[in-house]
């Protein structure tokens, strides 16, 4: 059986990355096949539903703040297991070296279709959310320049700190209640896993989006 494992310089590049700036843009980090393994999954499962947000901001409609479609992962998936599993070691290695409490992790696939976008937002809002650490990994997207659907991170104070191509195989991690983002409009599909590991909090905030 194929497993996938990472390896202990993964796990480490993404405990260093984190240590020193609080996020990681890591091309190349999945092997070409899983990718393409997941990505067929996602395409077949036929099972993608229009996302919903946690909090109605100022009564603005869902659909003006984010226009993709998801599909919670399940562990009863031998792909997503796959998936699940690789999460699940950088977890146990992020308390290990970070002393980061992680409790759980929840995920989903995402479809962008053309003119889909997810405006700018931040995952968790300080000390209201049990979302620490947000995880996005792009599927095979065949992304080209024109293709849109780049990942916007800026800083607190709002400055532009990068801007990711959605490619296949690329993995992103940030704080969650640190860093704002955006997907921009898409002019082609776009594929990819959003997750999200919490600490265990007897106040947490809705889901966002909601189940
Ligand atoms: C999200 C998100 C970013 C991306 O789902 O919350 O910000 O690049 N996704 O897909
Ligand atoms: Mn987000």
């Amino acid at each position: 059986m194929q497993t996938n494992a990472l390896s202990e310089e993964q796990l480490a590049n993404i405990t260093e990355a984190i240590y020193q700036h609080g996020y990681g843009i890591i091309p190349d980090f999945f092997d070409t096949e899983f990718i393409q393994q997941l990505t067929q999954r996602v395409i077949e499962s036929n099972a993608l539903k229009k996302a919903g947000i946690g909090r109605q901001l100022n009564h603005q409609r869902n659909s003006d703040i984010r226009r993709d479609a998801i599909l919670w992962l399940n562990n009863e998936h031998p792909t997503d297991q796959k998936y699940l599993a690789q999460m699940e070691a950088i977890r146990v290695t992020l308390n290990r070296q970070l002393f980061m409490g992680l409790f759980d992790y929840e995920s989903h696939f995402a479809h962008y279709s053309k003119g889909a976008f997810y405006k700018k937002h931040l995952d968790a809002f300080k000390g209201r959310s049990n979302r620490v650490l947000t995880t996005v990994a792009y599927l095979d997207n065949h992304w080209k320049p024109g293709d849109g659907g780049e990942l916007s991170l800026y800083s607190e104070q709002d400055e532009l700190i990068a801007q990711v191509p959605p490619k296949a195989g690329t993995f992103v991690v940030f704080l969650s209640d640190e860093f704002p983002h955006e997907v921009h409009t898409c002019h082609d599909d776009r594929y990819s896993i959003a997750g999200w590991f919490r600490i265990n909090t007897s106040h947490s905030a809705k889901v966002d989006p909601p189940r």
